[in-house]
């Protein structure tokens, strides 16, 4: 007995969407079958085995001695290493190992990048992450989140400085994150918009959600540790009484960037992390945090900037720069730089006489 007309469609449509799995996604974006475009697709299948692993650990880690708190290590960063910063960080080496596909991974928690030698003469790739972004979450089972940025692997730099890495963002041929929080969930791009994709725990794949994310123009959201207040230019500090004085905002801050940014690219807004007294470059690192998040922003039709120009043109000094950010609505971003503009125009006009 055959169903009504209209249910295989209904079947037919979820089983569709069942199998749209991020490695056909890929294939399906670059539309070929080219030993590039399959190169990509088994890239992002690997980023994905490695979310399974670190979101399986992360679901456990409250009922598994020794899988949270510190290690007592500090990482090149100056920061306490949390035990699942350690464990995240070699499940994207594991993962890549035997990839044949990436040559070189650097990461936050390492000061020099790792070589896969095995991979070099054929791997055409690197990887630039942040395994475990908001680490002052997770041992409170808040969410956290990995960052990842794909790079192409330009020739061997002897030395192991990876100076061919010292280059801007605009480099980046896909990139991405991963956000463990009630569903976990991968967001990418290669260039071709912002896709998002859902992890089913029973089929163990990530399933297609969202397809060409747009972030909307204007927003409510403004995200920023306001903790800093004292810390920042006066230009940050007069947005902030803005926001403060104005109808229409509110305040949302998780202390996960990939958890803030979420947010913003789904409902609008701006997350900030300017420049402090301590750290006047910003908190946030260009290769694996800024960058990766300003080119799916920028795909999304939002903005990111230092407050001086747009992240994707940073090109970094150093393997672990850091930049100020701030990213989110075109509308948002750009009320935040004409208070910097402002600024600048009195400092140029009246040095001395800028008010504070
Ligand atoms: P990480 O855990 O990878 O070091 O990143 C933490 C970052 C970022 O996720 C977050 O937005 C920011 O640190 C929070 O910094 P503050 O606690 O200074 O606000
Ligand atoms: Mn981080
Ligand atoms: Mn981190």
């Amino acid at each position: 007995m055959f169903a009504a007309a209209s249910e295989p469609q209904i079947t037919e449509i979820s089983l569709d969407r069942d199998c749209t799995t991020l490695s056909r996604h890929v294939l399906q974006q670059l539309q070929s079958f080219s030993p590039d475009a399959q190169d990509l697709s088994a890239l992002m299948n690997r980023i994905a085995l490695a979310g399974k692993l670190i979101s399986r650990h992360l679901s456990r880690s409250g009922l598994v001695e020794g899988m949270l708190g510190f290690t007592g290590g500090v990482n090149v960063q100056g920061e306490d290493v949390k035990r699942m910063d350690l464990y995240a960080n070699e499940v994207f080496i594991s993962v890549f190992k035997q990839s044949g596909l990436v040559c070189r991974l650097a990461s936050e928690e390492m000061d020099k990048p790792y070589y896969i030698p095995e991979n070099c003469p054929i791997g055409r790739y690197t990887l630039l992450y942040d395994p475990i972004d908001g680490s002052s979450n997770i041992d409170i089972n808040l969410n956290v989140g990995s960052i990842f940025s794909i790079r192409q692997q330009e020739g061997m730099d002897e030395d192991g400085e990876a100076k061919d890495l010292l280059q801007s963002g605009r480099k980046q041929i896909a990139a991405g994150y991963i956000l463990y929080g009630p569903s976990t969930m991968l967001v990418y791009s290669i260039g071709k918009g912002v896709h998002s994709f859902t992890l089913d725990p029973s089929l163990g794949e990530f399933i297609l959600s969202h397809e060409n994310i747009k972030v909307p123009r204007h927003g409510p959201i403004y995200s920023v540790n306001e903790g800093n207040f004292w810390q920042w230019e006066e230009s940050i500090r007069d947005y902030i009484r803005y926001v403060h004085r104005h109808e229409g905002y509110t305040a949302r801050y998780s202390g996960a960037l990939v958890g803030d940014f979420h947010r913003i690219l789904f409902q609008g807004g701006v997350f900030l992390y300017p420049g402090t007294v301590k750290k006047p470059e910003g908190k946030l690192r260009l290769l694996y945090e800024t960058a990766p998040l300003a080119f799916l922003m920028e795909q999304a039709g939002g903005k990111a900037s230092t407050g001086t120009e747009e992240v994707l043109d940073v090109v970094p000094d150093k393997l672990h720069a850091r930049t100020p950010i701030i990213i989110g609505s075109v509308e948002d971003v750009e009320l935040v730089e004409s208070f910097i503009q402002e600024r600048n125009r009195e400092l140029k006009e009246a040095p001395f006489m800028a008010k504070s």
